[in-house]
């Protein structure tokens, strides 16, 4: 702990470095613009290496109109305990109960089936709350949730609406502790979408990364795939340009990725949490990853020396399971597991060394993977579902790993699809439990069938397969995705699945591959705090928008499927392609 201390300043004195570099950037930036060229500060900046900004800069610039507008300033909280699971601690049972992992049942009975929507559903009933109520209490609604729940940071004082619960939620994990004790549910400081980019573009003008300490043959490879990036032809086929921040950049990155990327798999760590793919439950993308990746023949080299990326194949979710003390609230020792890992490989090997870890990476959906990794791993290119920017996300160096719940591991791609958008009646569609802050007043807003339009519920009924759920999913217009205990959601990707344009309720949340897709052309962003407004804010998007986002939602698809044999532009190559582009940007020749 003391050590840990110790070390905490330097990172903070580099942090404010970086902050004042920023602005000190950002004020030449703007002396550039009013007065091109003419500046001598600015010609310190030109070496003709920074076409970047611009075309990234065009960030959400076909979005619809209306969705800039709503993803306009906002007011959230971040931090607040741990995502859409039975809970993070409890997330535990969900892979014992819930088959998450290949050597379990792959029928697992009722519970998964029944409740599957997504973990949510699987609590029990829920109660919707009073309508009238004004100060909604979550004591009734969570009462078997709240106790087992893992916060990550409670608040000391969840303040209002959640005051109730604190004593029952346990004490916050040891190391997450250190963060200030937030006393708001929302919190000043949002990122916008358009925020978020401009922090992609300077992250990418001026990667926060370590040169090597020798210089390898790889680098060149990196350097040569930074400048074709960035003179890519335009595009004169196949993708369909609204999608993308830069469909030719990433048409062009994406090649040669096929054509160049060599990763190198680890081969050690203990078995329990290496190399053991979850395939199915929640935390699936980092399952279904690993095992791709692992099978791969065209990526994996057997010879690190000619490796661009290092592949560390843990999951997140099996070192909870083998690790975690039930009711300890410290994960501590999953942190010292990774931590003996990374000593290992970094005393065994040279290449960890040679950059830090800078170009290794990992994959994890789990809700602590952020926080597990923050320090030890802190160079790595972190593939996160819990993509929070207020738990330390790092933009063009991180990636936004998109939470697919898997139901059935032999079929992933089960009944996708959905009505066409005439055929869809229902104006706005959700259905879970009352995880974290948000959903509560989701409902009290929307809850209770208060408008015909929009059918926002608790927890569903039962039915067959969870029947009425991907009913709904696939007859509404919108399907609101609103932050659990964390930010993401399963139910993004299950949106675009079932071809239901996403709402995204979820302050400060980093949409998958950001760094790639314009995500604002297809999903629309709400505040939290601008909830009470969703249907007017639903309602005010014309028809013709509508439609336009419907057909780009079901081009998008393809990114965001599993397929038993991974294929061009799927899932796993998506989530390939956005490590190797942040690498290949965030580079720096020694
Ligand atoms: C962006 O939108 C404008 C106006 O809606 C349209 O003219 C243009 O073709 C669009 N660009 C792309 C790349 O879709
Ligand atoms: C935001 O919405 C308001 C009213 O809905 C509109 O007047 C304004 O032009 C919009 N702004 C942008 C940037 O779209
Ligand atoms: C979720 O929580 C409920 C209630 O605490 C518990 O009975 C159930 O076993 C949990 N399910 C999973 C998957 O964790
Ligand atoms: C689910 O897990 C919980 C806790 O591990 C256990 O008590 C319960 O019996 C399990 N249920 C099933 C159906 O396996
Ligand atoms: C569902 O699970 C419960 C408890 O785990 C068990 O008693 C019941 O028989 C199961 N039902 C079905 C249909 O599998
Ligand atoms: C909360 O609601 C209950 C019942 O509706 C009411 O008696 C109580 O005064 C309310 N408390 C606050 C703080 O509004
Ligand atoms: C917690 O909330 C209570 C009542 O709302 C308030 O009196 C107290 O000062 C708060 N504590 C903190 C640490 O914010
Ligand atoms: C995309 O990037 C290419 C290469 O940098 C650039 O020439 C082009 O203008 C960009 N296109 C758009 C629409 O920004
Ligand atoms: C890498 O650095 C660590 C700490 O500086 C050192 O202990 C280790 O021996 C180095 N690894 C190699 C292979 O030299
Ligand atoms: C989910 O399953 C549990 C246990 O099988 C059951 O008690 C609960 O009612 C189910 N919830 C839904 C929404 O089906």
């Amino acid at each position: 702990m003391g050590a840990d201390l110790l070390k905490a300043f330097p990172v903070e004195t580099r942090r404010l470095l970086w902050l004042i570099g920023l602005v000190f950037i950002t004020v030449i930036l703007f002396q550039f613009i009013e007065f091109p060229k003419g500046s001598a500060l600015w010609s310190l900046f030109s070496r003709g290496e920074v076409p970047v900004p611009k075309d990234l800069s065009l960030v959400g610039e076909n979005s619809t109109s209306l969705s800039s507008n709503l993803s306009s300033p906002s007011v959230t909280d971040t931090s607040i305990i741990s995502e859409d699971r039975n809970n993070s601690l409890v997330g535990l049972d969900e892979g014992r109960n819930g088959s998450l992992t290949l050597e379990e049942d792959p029928e697992p009975g009722n519970i998964t089936e029944l409740n599957s929507s997504s973990i949510d559903t699987r609590k029990e009933e829920i109660a919707l709350p009073p309508e009238d109520n004004g100060n909604l209490s979550l004591a009734p609604i969570e009462p078997s949730v709240a106790p087992l729940s893992l916060p990550h940071n409670v608040p000391p004082n969840l303040s209002m609406e959640l005051s109730t619960p604190p004593p029952l939620l346990p004490p916050p994990l040891v190391h997450v502790s250190e963060k200030k004790p937030k006393s708001k549910i929302y919190e000043k400081d949002v990122l916008t979408l358009s925020d978020m980019s401009e922090e992609l573009i300077q992250n990418y003008l001026s990667p926060p990364t370590m040169v090597p300490r020798w210089s390898s043959k790889v680098d060149k490879d990196l350097v040569l795939a930074k400048q074709l990036i960035e003179n890519a032809p335009p595009l004169n086929d196949g993708l369909y340009a609204p999608l993308y921040r830069n469909a030719s950049m990433f048409k062009r990155s994406y090649e040669l990725m096929e054509q160049m990327l060599k990763v190198y798999i680890y081969k050690e760590g203990d078995r329990r949490i290496f190399h053991r793919p979850p395939l199915e439950g929640i935390y699936a993308s980092e399952g279904w990853f690993m095992k791709q990746m692992e099978s791969n023949q065209h990526y994996v080299t057997k010879r690190p020396r000619e490796a661009h990326l290092f592949y560390l194949p843990f999951s997140s979710r099996q070192l909870e399971e083998a690790l975690y003390v039930p009711n300890s609230h410290s994960h501590k020792n999953l942190i010292q597991h990774l931590r003996d890992y990374v000593s290992m490989i970094s005393t065994k090997y040279p290449y960890w060394n040679r950059t830090e870890g800078a170009d290794h990476f990992f994959v994890a959906c789990h809700d602590w993977a952020p926080s597990e990794t923050k320090r030890i791993m802190a160079n790595c290119i972190r593939a996160l579902c819990n993509a929070d920017v207020k738990e330390g996300f790092k933009f063009g160096k991180d990636v936004s790993l998109p939470e697919t719940y898997v139901r059935k591991a032999r079929n992933p791609l089960r009944d996708i699809g959905g009505k066409p958008p005439s055929k869809r009646k229902t104006l706005a569609f959700y259905a879970g439990n009352m995880h974290g802050y948000l959903r509560p007043l989701l409902l009290q807003s929307w809850g209770n069938n208060i408008d015909p339009g929009m059918k926002i519920f608790g927890s569903m009924p039962r039915s067959k397969d969870n029947r009425n759920y991907i009913n709904y999913m696939k007859t509404s217009k919108y399907c609101i995705c609103p932050r659990g205990y964390e930010v993401n959601s399963p139910r993004v990707v299950e949106a675009i699945f079932y071809e239901c344009v996403p709402v995204i309720i979820s302050d400060n949340f980093v949409p998958p591959f950001f760094e790639t897709l314009n995500w604002e052309s297809f999903a629309v962003f709400v505040a939290e705090k601008d909830i009470p407004n969703l249907k007017n804010i639903l309602l005010s998007i014309p028809e013709k928008t509508f439609f336009r986002m419907h057909m780009r939602v079901k081009k998008v698809q393809q990114h965001f499927l599993w397929h038993p044999k991974p294929l061009k532009y799927d899932l796993f190559h998506m989530i390939l392609h956005s490590i190797w582009y942040n690498r290949v940007f965030q580079f720096r020749p020694k």
